[in-house]
C-alpha cells in the first residue's frame, strides 16, 4: 500500500488525483491532504476518504476546518512541510500553485519521497537547486505531471540526453491563437479564462493564453532532462492530442498521444514504471481527420520570448520572471491591468532587477519576494488600473 499526500487536493489536479487514488484502493491510500482556503470542499474530501493529516494554509480556514472535523488541523508552510516530511508518506503529489511549492518539494525529497510534480513553479524558481538535492536524495524520484513534460519522459524511456538532437514541446496555443495581434488591446478576462482544450485553474488558464505556461514548461523542461535552451522548440498543436515530443539524434522522432486527460499523467507519477488501467477517452485516430502543426507567434506572445530570455540568462532570472507573473496574473483577473500589460510590466521587472548567479535557496527566495514588491509597484506606478 503507498500512502499519498496530495498538496493542493480542492484543486483541478488534486480533484483529478483523488479520482486516480480511489480508483485503486488495495494500492493508494490518501494519507494526507493540504489546501489552502476552501476548508468547505476539504471536509468533504477528508469525511470520504479519511485521511490521517489535514493542512491549511489560511489560519481562519484551517480553525473552521478544525471546528467541523473536531481534529487538529495543520497550519502555513509549517502543516505543508510537515506533511512532506511524514515518514508514513510514500508519495507527495505537488498540485499546489505557486512559488509556495518550492520548499515542500525540497522537503518530500529530501526526505526520499516519490514526488509527483505539477508545480512547475518549483523547477522555474530553483531548477538547479532541485537537482542538487535530487543528487543528495538517492532514493527520492521526481515524476512529472505536466502532461508534456510526462509525455517527453515517457518518450526519453531513460536514454541519455547525448542521444537527444531536440524536445518538441507541444502547445495548444490558448485561445488567442487565430487573433490579431492588433486585437490583443481589448482581450477581456472572460476571453482569457476560455481555455480551448483544457479545464484548469485559473492561474494556469490565464498562463495559457499569454503562452506563459509554456515558458514556464520550456525552464521546466530544460531542468528535468538537461538539455540546453536551444534543444528545446515549442510547437503549435492546436488539438492537444500529442503531448510534446523527442527528437532524437538518429532522426527518429518519438511522440505520445492521448485524450487531454491529467488524470492520465498523475496516474502514471503514482504507478511508473507500471501502468495501471485507466478508463479515460481513447483517441480514434481515423476521427480525428487532421493534427496540425505550426510555430509559434512570438510577436504576439512576448511570454513565450521572456521566459527562453529568463531561461538562458540563468541565476535568478527565471525566479524573478515566475514570481512577477504571479503578481500581474491576479491583477489582470482582477480587472487591475490589461492582458498586454503582462508582458510589458515582466519585462520591464526583468531589466529592473538584479540577478544573481547560481544562487543558494535564500537567495532564491530574496529574488522572489523582491520580483513581487517590484511588480506590485509596476502596477500601482504603471497609469493602467481600470478601478
Ligand atoms: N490543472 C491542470 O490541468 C494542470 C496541468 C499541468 C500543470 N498544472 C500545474 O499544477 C499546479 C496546480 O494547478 P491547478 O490548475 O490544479 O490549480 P488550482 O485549480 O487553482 O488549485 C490550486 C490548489 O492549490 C491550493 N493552494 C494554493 N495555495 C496554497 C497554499 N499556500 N497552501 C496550501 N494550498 C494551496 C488551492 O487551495 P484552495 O482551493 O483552498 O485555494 C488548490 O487546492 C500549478 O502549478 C499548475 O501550473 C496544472
Amino acid at each position: 500500500m503507498n500512502q499519498v499526500s496530495v498538496l493542493g487536493v480542492t484543486g483541478s489536479i488534486g480533484t483529478s488525483s483523488l479520482d486516480v487514488i480511489s480508483r485503486y484502493p488495495e494500492q493508494y491510500r490518501l494519507y494526507s491532504v493540504a489546501a489552502h482556503s476552501n476548508w468547505q470542499k476539504t471536509a468533504e474530501i477528508v469525511k470520504k476518504f479519511q485521511p490521517e493529516k489535514v493542512a491549511m494554509w489560511n489560519p481562519e480556514a484551517a480553525e473552521k476546518l478544525s471546528k467541523e472535523l473536531n481534529c487538529e488541523v495543520l497550519q502555513g508552510m509549517e502543516g505543508l512541510l510537515e506533511l512532506c516530511s511524514d515518514k508514513q508518506t510514500d508519495v507527495v503529489i505537488n498540485g499546489l500553485v505557486g512559488s509556495v511549492g518550492c520548499l515542500p518539494t525540497i522537503r518530500a525529497i529530501e526526505c526520499g519521497k516519490r514526488v509527483g510534480l505539477a508545480n512547475k513553479e518549483t523547477l522555474v524558481m530553483a531548477g538547479e537547486v532541485i537537482e542538487k538535492k535530487l543528487k543528495e536524495n538517492p532514493k527520492a524520484i521526481l515524476l512529472p505531471i505536466d502532461s508534456e513534460h510526462s509525455a517527453i519522459f515517457q518518450c526519453l524511456a531513460e536514454r541519455p540526453v547525448s542521444e537527444v538532437e531536440s524536445i518538441q514541446l507541444t502547445a495548444s496555443g490558448g485561445p488567442f491563437r487565430n487573433l490579431p495581434l492588433a486585437d490583443f488591446n481589448s482581450i477581456t478576462i472572460e476571453q482569457a479564462l476560455k481555455h480551448p482544450t483544457w479545464s484548469m485553474g485559473p492561474k494556469i488558464t490565464i498562463d495559457s493564453a499569454t503562452l506563459m505556461n509554456k515558458g514556464l514548461e520550456v525552464i521546466e523542461a530544460h531542468f528535468l532532462f538537461r538539455v540546453s535552451y536551444d534543444q528545446i522548440k515549442v510547437v503549435v498543436h492546436p488539438q492537444s492530442i500529442i503531448h510534446s515530443m523527442v527528437q532524437f539524434v538518429d532522426g527518429s522522432l518519438m511522440a505520445q498521444l492521448g485524450a487531454p486527460d491529467m488524470r492520465v499523467p498523475i496516474q502514471l507519477s503514482l504507478s511508473y514504471p507500471r501502468r495501471l488501467p485507466l478508463p479515460c477517452e481513447r483517441v480514434d485516430l481515423a476521427a480525428l481527420q487532421q493534427l496540425s502543426f505550426s510555430a509559434p507567434d512570438f510577436q504576439k506572445f512576448p511570454c513565450l520570448r521572456l521566459a527562453y530570455q529568463a531561461g538562458r540568462r540563468g541565476g535568478t532570472a527565471p525566479a524573478i520572471l515566475n514570481a512577477a507573473n504571479e503578481v500581474l496574473v491576479p491583477q489582470f483577473l482582477a480587472g487591475k491591468i490589461q492582458f498586454t500589460d503582462i508582458p510589458r510590466l515582466l519585462e520591464s521587472c526583468l531589466e529592473d532587477s538584479v540577478i544573481a548567479d547560481q544562487p543558494d535557496l535564500n537567495t532564491i527566495l530574496t529574488a522572489d519576494a523582491q520580483a513581487r514588491q517590484l511588480a506590485s509597484a509596476k502596477v500601482s506606478a504603471s497609469g493602467v488600473l481600470q478601478t
